[in-house]
């Protein structure tokens, strides 16, 4: 199993692939690529832990050898957003990072599993599916938007507010991953209820969380190690799911339903990546205002990342 970081040597990269240096299947190869001068060093950095797998590190004329092989590609390139930023602001810079790094993918590893990290990701991932198109290789069942951070945050809130244990809190989040398009399913919380004030709340906080760290960073950056710990579990449950275990992650994907082209599903991952596209089941009555109220904005992010690339 080979997995390529693109980004390596920034916040998210780092700490994704030291996560990764520990906990890939031994015999796995990390290949980590940036634009940063740094990227050597961070790679023989990695190299002095201990376990079987072997770290490259590439600088960015080297960005075909980054890829070449890989099986799994991690997208956390660009710029985070500061205080006062919505992810939309990112999208002038971003959009561009990532259409040259997927076009690199195309070229270079065209059957690799592509999780998208940089935000704009509602649009990003657009602009990663029309670049793939354009060079012929698209496959929708191998390119994810990784909003697993949505996820661990909302069980982590979850957990704080009712005095349980994380790992006993499983929260669906569905839709985007900006603002109101993210969309916890705290309905669907098994054991546990919510009165109609903890829901608005928590679903606020939720929706906010990336806002709390970007404003907590004051100008250093938004959330680099809880996003290296979603990233981490993401990219490992495809590993496993790879090597035929049976792995369901909550992710962005292209779907066939009405809700928009790319949407947040449970998704059973595979060996080929998107195995089956599971139903999120029935929303509590806030739940479905809550959804229909963000589908215009989550479509038009999605436009935007389309019209990037087809003029
Ligand atoms: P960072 O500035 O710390 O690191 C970004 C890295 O990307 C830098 O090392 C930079 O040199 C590198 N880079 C820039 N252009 C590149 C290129 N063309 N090729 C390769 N590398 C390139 O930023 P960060 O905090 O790691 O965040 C990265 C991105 O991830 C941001 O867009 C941020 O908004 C996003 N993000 C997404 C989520 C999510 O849930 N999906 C969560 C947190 C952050
Ligand atoms: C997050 O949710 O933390 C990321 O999308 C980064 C951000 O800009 O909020």
């Amino acid at each position: 199993m080979k997995v390529a970081v693109l980004g390596a040597a920034g916040g998210i990269g780092q700490a994704l692939s030291l996560l990764l240096k520990t906990q890939l299947p031994a015999g796995s190869e990390l290949s980590l690529y940036d634009v940063a001068p740094v990227v050597p060093g961070v790679a023989v950095d990695l190299s002095h832990i201990p376990t079987d797998v072997k770290v490259e590190g590439f600088g960015k004329d080297d960005l075909a050898s980054a890829l070449s092989g890989a099986d799994i590609v991690l997208i956390p390139a660009g710029v985070p957003r500061k205080p006062g930023m919505d992810r939309s602001d990112l999208f002038n810079t971003n959009a561009g990072i990532v259409k040259n790094l997927v076009e690199a993918c195309a070229d270079n590893c065209p059957k690799a599993c592509i999780g998208v990290i940089t935000n704009p990701v509602n649009t990003t991932v657009a602009i990663a599916a029309e670049a793939l198109k354009a060079k012929g290789v698209y496959d929708k069942s191998k390119l994810f938007g990784v909003t697993t951070l949505d996820v661990i945050r909302s069980e982590t809130f979850v957990a704080e507010l009712k005095g349980l244990s994380t790992s006993n809190v499983h929260v669906p989040v569905i839709g985007g991953h900006s603002g109101t398009t993210i969309l916890p399913l705290l309905s669907q919380v098994k054991g546990v209820d919510f009165s109609d004030d903890e829901i608005e709340k928590l679903t606020h906080r939720i929706q906010n969380a990336g806002t709390e760290v970007v404003e907590a960073k004051a100008g250093g950056g938004s959330a680099t190690l809880s996003m290296g710990q979603a990233a981490a579990r993401f990219c490992l449950s495809l590993v496993s799911a790879m090597k035929g275990e049976n792995v369901v992650e909550y992710t962005y994907v292209e779907t066939n339903s009405d809700d928009a082209r790319f949407f947040s599903h449970p998704v059973r991952l595979g060996p080929n990546g998107v195995e089956e596209i599971l139903p999120y089941g029935e929303l509590s009555d806030f739940e479905q205002k809550a959804k229909a109220d963000m589908l215009e904005g989550l479509r038009g992010d999605i436009k935007l990342g389309e019209d990037f690339v087809n003029g």
